[in-house]
This record gives structure tokens, sequence and C-alpha cells, in this order.
């Protein structure tokens, strides 16, 4: 057989003249081999369309009821995950194309980004079936679990997708041993979940347990994807470090379709890079082991809204918060705050207030010199304190599950240090930085647990061991904003974005095309880490099967 990928060894790396396969190419396998790969998958292949449609009237999958059930789900993350031709972010559905549900209905819905095949894999022998069919193949491949990726990494252009959203593992394990451990180990509490369990029914099986897990704000995140291989982040990182530093155990599929169990026993060349190199990058991860730690009942939590009439008047209420951060930091607070031009909404959250202590004077006090500020503002600032009984409670009160989804958006984001925050200057700076148009979230994260951790331990970012702040920034478009402008949104994201630079230690966990202009990406995104996961990716991924944008040797194998 013709070995399309041709490789040419120079020096240490790997450069390759090779091309995927998609569904626009003549080496798409044919119908029959399709059939033959449906049939020894028990009929889990599905030829995916994206979610509009239905709605549209050209479209041979035009019906008016399902259009009707389509539209009133929309926004649901849950009905976005359930989809395999769904994204969370419709922008990872039509790219520069169009099927929208509610621009152009009587235009022909355009497959944009969705994966052409797509495998619902329910098992871990499935997985094997994908991968090795899609090597054999040499397909576009793509792994998606819960369609929450911010840069596109689990759709693609006539792609083949191993949709992981059936796989699932979730179970308690109260004495757990990693595999090849030395005998006389002593066990730990754990839960393995699979990339089919997003954070929802994870926290629910933990507040049962009376435990907590170190897991993202978003429901529907898988719990065992992107998630936690790309240095997620939790509310309860600075007690317990980021959701990689808390996994004891990875089972996948690696790149020749073999089940390969990674730990710090065995493989731990595979458990440092599947700890923070990303996903869809060494393998598909059909469970994950997470640590688990003891459960908080006294929690205190904070909402705090302000309004300003103008920028100008918002920047000086904000400063006073962020000059305030070293003090939270100190006292073990969790925060989010939103800034979004002429207001903020902060929420706050104290896992562990003293005991007895009268937890609202605790709020003022923590909150004061920035109650001080916004009282002079127009209109009063909201304060509302609540006591939560479990981590369950608060994390539903603050990420409900009807958070809207289903629109389009560009991210970035960076990694903020404590010592910036004790700089009166750099927080001036910060505060009409923040204020400028596009919405940008501060979250106090890191810090804590995350610290003391050494930054190669792990493969993400080193910068996260520095920092203090997870900053996010982000904009948006509705169906009908026209390409040129698209472009403009982003450049002035890119713009904003970079009004931080000076004070960052490299790019957080939202890795996005508004970090385009970004010449050297891998260095920003992980670090002096990135050296050790190419040569990982070679060693475990030498053909490059998991091959996706912006991903570790994405540059080298390129599609
Ligand atoms: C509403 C919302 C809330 C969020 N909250 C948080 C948060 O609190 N903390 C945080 O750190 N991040 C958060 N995120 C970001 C989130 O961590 C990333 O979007 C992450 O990539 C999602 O992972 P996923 O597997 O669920 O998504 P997917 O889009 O399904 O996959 C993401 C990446 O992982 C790969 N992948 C998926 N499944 C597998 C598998 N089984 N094996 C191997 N690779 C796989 C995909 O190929 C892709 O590269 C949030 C995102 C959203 C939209
Ligand atoms: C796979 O087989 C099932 C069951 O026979 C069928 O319903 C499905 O349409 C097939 N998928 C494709 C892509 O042909
Ligand atoms: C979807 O629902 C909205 C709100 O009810 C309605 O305005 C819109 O026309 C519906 N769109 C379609 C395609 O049915
Ligand atoms: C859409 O087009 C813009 C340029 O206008 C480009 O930067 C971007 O990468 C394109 N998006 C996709 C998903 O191809
Ligand atoms: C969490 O667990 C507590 C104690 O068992 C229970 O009372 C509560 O209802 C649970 N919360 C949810 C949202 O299920
Ligand atoms: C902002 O609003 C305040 C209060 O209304 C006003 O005094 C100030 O002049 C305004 N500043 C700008 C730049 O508009
Ligand atoms: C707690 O503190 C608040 C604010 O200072 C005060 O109003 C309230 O009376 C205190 N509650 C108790 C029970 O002491
Ligand atoms: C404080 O920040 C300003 C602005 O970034 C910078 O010029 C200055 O050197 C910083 N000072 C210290 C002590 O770091
Ligand atoms: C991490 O860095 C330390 C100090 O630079 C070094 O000794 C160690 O070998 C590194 N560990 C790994 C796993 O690379």
């Amino acid at each position: 057989m013709l070995l399309p990928w041709v490789f040419v060894f120079i020096g240490p790396v790997f450069v390759s003249a090779l091309k995927y396969c998609t569904a626009l190419d003549a080496c798409w396998p044919s119908t029959q081999v399709w059939t033959a790969l449906n049939t020894s998958v028990d009929g889990k292949l599905i030829a995916a369309r994206p979610p509009a449609a239905p709605c549209h009237t050209m479209d041979p999958l035009f019906n008016e009821e399902t259009c009707a059930s389509v539209n009133a789900s929309w926004p649901s993350m849950f009905f976005r995950a359930d989809q395999p031709g769904a994204s969370q972010d419709t922008y990872w559905e039509n790219g520069n194309s169009s099927c929208y549900i509610d621009f152009q209905l009587d235009t022909p819905c355009e497959q944009g980004l969705v994966p052409t095949m797509v495998l619902d894999a329910h098992s871990l022998s499935d997985v094997q079936k994908g991968v090795n069919f899609a090597r054999e193949h040499k397909l576009r491949l793509r792994i998606k679990a819960s369609g929450h990726d911010f840069v596109g990494r689990s759709s693609g252009e006539g792609s083949f997708l191993i949709w992981t959203r059936h796989v699932q593992n979730l179970a308690l394990a109260p004495d757990f041993v990693a595999v090849s451990a030395p005998i006389g180990t002593k066990p730990v509490r754990a839960i393995t979940t699979g990339p089919g369990d997003g954070w929802a029914s994870v926290y629910d099986l933990a507040n049962r347990s009376d435990v907590v897990v170190v897991g993202g704000t978003g429901q529907t995140v898988s719990s065992a994807g992107g998630y936690v291989m790309g240095g997620g982040h939790s509310l309860l990182s600075r007690h317990y470090g980021l959701a990689v530093d808390n996994v004891l155990q990875f089972t996948l599929v690696d790149a020749f379709g073999k089940k390969v169990i990674a730990n710090a026993h065995q493989n731990t060349d595979l458990f440092w890079s599947l700890r923070g190199g990303g996903g869809g990058t060494f393998g598909v991860v059909t469970e994950v082991v997470h640590k688990t730690h003891p459960a908080f009942h006294n929690i205190l939590g904070v909402t705090l809204t302000v309004s300003a009439s103008n920028s100008t008047e918002l920047a000086g209420v904000l400063k006073a918060y962020l000059d305030l951060q070293p003090s939270l930091d100190d006292a073990q607070w969790w925060l989010t705050t939103a800034v979004a031009q002429t207001s903020f909404i902060l929420q706050a959250a104290l896992f562990t207030p003293p005991a007895g202590a009268n937890l609202t004077q605790i709020a003022h006090d923590a909150f004061q010199s920035v109650l001080l500020a916004a009282g002079n503002l127009a209109t009063a600032p909201v304060f509302v304190v609540q006591q939560f009984p479990n981590f369950l409670a608060v994390h539903d009160a603050f990420f409900p599950s009807n958070t809207p989804s289903g629109s389009a958006a560009v991210l970035a984001s960076r990694l903020i240090p404590r010592h910036i925050f004790e700089n009166t200057t750099a927080t001036t700076l910060l505060a009409q930085a923040a204020t400028e148009p596009f919405e940008v979230v501060f979250n106090l994260l890191a810090g804590g647990a995350v610290s003391k951790v050494s930054p190669n331990a792990t493969s993400v970012n080193p910068g996260w061991r520095k920092a203090l702040h997870h900053v996010i920034f982000a904009s948006g478009w509705t169906s009908s904003t026209p390409l040129p402008i698209r472009d403009e949104l982003r450049q002035l994201l890119t713009e904003q974005t970079s009004l931080f630079e000076p004070f960052s230690e490299g790019l957080g966990a939202y890795l996005n095309e508004a970090d385009r202009n970004d010449p050297d990406w891998p260095q920003s995104f992980w670090g002096d880490n990135y050296k050790r996961l190419l040569e990982m990716k070679h060693k475990f991924d030498p053909l490059g099967v998991f091959e996706c944008p912006k991903c570790v040797g994405s540059e080298v194998f390129g599609f």
C-alpha cells in the first residue's frame, strides 16, 4: 500500500508532509468500508449533521416538529453535550460557514466543522476499533467528550469523531491502590469516572458520599477529557491543587489501539504527559481515578454587584478590589469577578471560615474597602451573604445548570501572579484595562495548594505554580454578524488581552484563537514543559494519529 504520510528525519524532530484524509478527499473510506466498521461496533456509527439541520427548509432532515424541539433545547448545555454533531459554542460547529438556528433558515445547512462520521463509543473496545480504523485509513480524527473545547479541538471539517459521551465509569473507589504500586501501599479514597461523566454527576455522587473532588464549574464539562488533561482548575484548587494534581491513574487507548494504564508506578512518562499536555493528544482516555477529600460543611458565600455610570468610575472601585487580593489570598478566599465595562459581579466563597464566627461580619470585614469605594456610586452596591452546607450547594448556586450555552464566542486567558496585586501602579493599569469593551473575568483560584507543587511535576504551564489569578477575556457575536466584523472583534480582544501581557506568567487554561498572533504559542501555553511534551508526543504517537489544532505537536504534524 502506498504511504501517504512521508516522514523526513531532521535533527531531533520529525517534519512530516502528511495529509489527513477527510470526507472531502478521494481517500475517504467507501460506504462498504464504513458499513463494515458499523457492523463491528454493533451499529454505533452515526452520520452526524449540524444540530440546526432540521430547521433548514432545504435540508433533507427538515422537520417542523424536530425543529421546534431542537429550538427549545438550543441553549441547554446538557442537550448540546448529548448531540453527536453539537459543540457548546456554535462557532465550533459552523466555523466560517453556516447552519444557524436563528438566521438564514432558507439557505442550505452547511456541514461546517461538524464531523462527518461519528463513532458513538460505549466501551474501551469500541474506542480501540475507532482508533485502529482512523490509523489504518489515515483519517482526520477528532475526540469529543462534551464539546466544551474553546479552540475547536473536538470538531473539524470532514473528520471522523470518536465520541466518548457514552463511555461512563462513575464509581466510588474508597480503597484505591494504583496498578503496579509496591506491595503494602496504603489505599486512598478515590472516585473513578469516564469521559461521559460530566461534573454534575460526579459532584452528585461525591455529595452523597460526603467527600469532595477537584473539578470544574461547567456542569457538563467532562471529568475525564480535555478539562483534566488540559490543567483544569476548580473552586477547590486553592485547597487541593489543580485537577492534574489529584489524578491517581489514567486508563486509555493509545495510538496503536492498545489499552494502557498510566500512573505514578507504570508508564510514568505518559502519566506526566497526560497531566497537562492536553486532551486528544496522547490517546483516548476511558477512565480517570481522582483522589477525593473530606467535605466542607460550613461554607461562606458572597455575591457583590457593583454598577457605575461609566467605565472610569468603575475602574476606581475595581482598583480597590484588585488591591485587596493579597489579603483575600491570605484568608483563603476563592473568587470570580466578571467585569463588563461599567459593572461587575463578584462571587466568592470561603470554605473554612473560623468555627463559630459571625459569617456576615467576616464577609463585611473582608470586602470593606470595596464596599466603601462603591458606596459613592449613584447605584448602591448589592452585597449578599449566604451560608452553604456543602460544596454542591455553593456550586449549584453560583453555576446553575440552566446557564445558557449555544452561542458563538472567542476567549483568551492569562495567569497573573500575586506580586502584581501588591503593586499599586499595576493594579491601576489592570483596572483600566479590565474596563475596556470586552468582558474580563478575574478568578482568584490559584495560589495555595496549586503553588506548592513543583513546576515540572506535571506538564501544565509552570506559570500555574506562580499564579494567583486566572483571568479570562471573552467576546462573541450573533449569527448575523458579518465575517469581517468578527475578525475585528477578534482583533480587539487580542488588543485588550495584550494590555495584560506585562503582568502575565503565560497563557491559562483557555488557549484560544484570540492568541493566534502569538508566534510561539506552545511556549506561552506550556512554558518550559513543552520541550519534553513534544518528545513524548513523538514517543507515544510517532505517526500523529491524534492530531488536533493547537495541541502538542500540531506545529509539526499540521493538518
Ligand atoms: C461553561 C464552561 C465551564 C468551564 N469551567 C471550567 C472550569 O471551572 N475549570 C476549567 O479548568 N475549565 C473549565 N472549562 C474549560 C474546559 O476545561 C475546557 O473547555 C475543556 O477542554 C473541556 O473538556 P471536555 O473534554 O469536556 O470537552 P471536549 O470539547 O469534549 O474535549 C476537549 C478536548 O479534550 C479532548 N478529549 C475529550 N474527551 C477525550 C478523551 N476521552 N480522551 C482524550 N481526549 C479527549 C478533545 O479531543 C479535545 O481536545 C469550562 C468550559 C465551559 C464551556
Ligand atoms: C449503523 O448501523 C445502524 C444499525 O444498523 C444504523 O441505524 C445506522 O444508520 C448505521 N450508521 C451509518 C452511518 O450508516
Ligand atoms: C425558536 O424559538 C424562538 C422563541 O420562541 C422563536 O422566536 C423562533 O422563531 C424559533 N425558531 C425556530 C427556527 O423555530
Ligand atoms: C474564519 O475566518 C477567519 C478569517 O476571516 C480565520 O481567522 C479563522 O481561522 C476562520 N475560522 C475557521 C474555523 O476556519
Ligand atoms: C447533598 O448531600 C446532603 C447530605 O446528604 C443532602 O442533604 C443534600 O440534599 C445533597 N444535595 C443535593 C443537591 O443533592
Ligand atoms: C463618569 O461619571 C461620573 C459620575 O456621574 C462623572 O462625574 C464623570 O465625569 C464621568 N466620567 C466620564 C469620563 O464620563
Ligand atoms: C453578625 O454581624 C452582623 C454585621 O456586623 C450583625 O448585624 C449581626 O447582628 C451579627 N449577628 C450575630 C448573631 O451576632
Ligand atoms: C509596579 O508596576 C509598574 C507598572 O507595571 C512597574 O513599572 C514597576 O516596576 C512595578 N514595581 C515593582 C516594585 O515591581
Ligand atoms: C524537574 O526539575 C528539577 C530541577 O530543575 C530536575 O532536577 C528534575 O529532574 C525535573 N523533573 C522532571 C520530571 O523533569
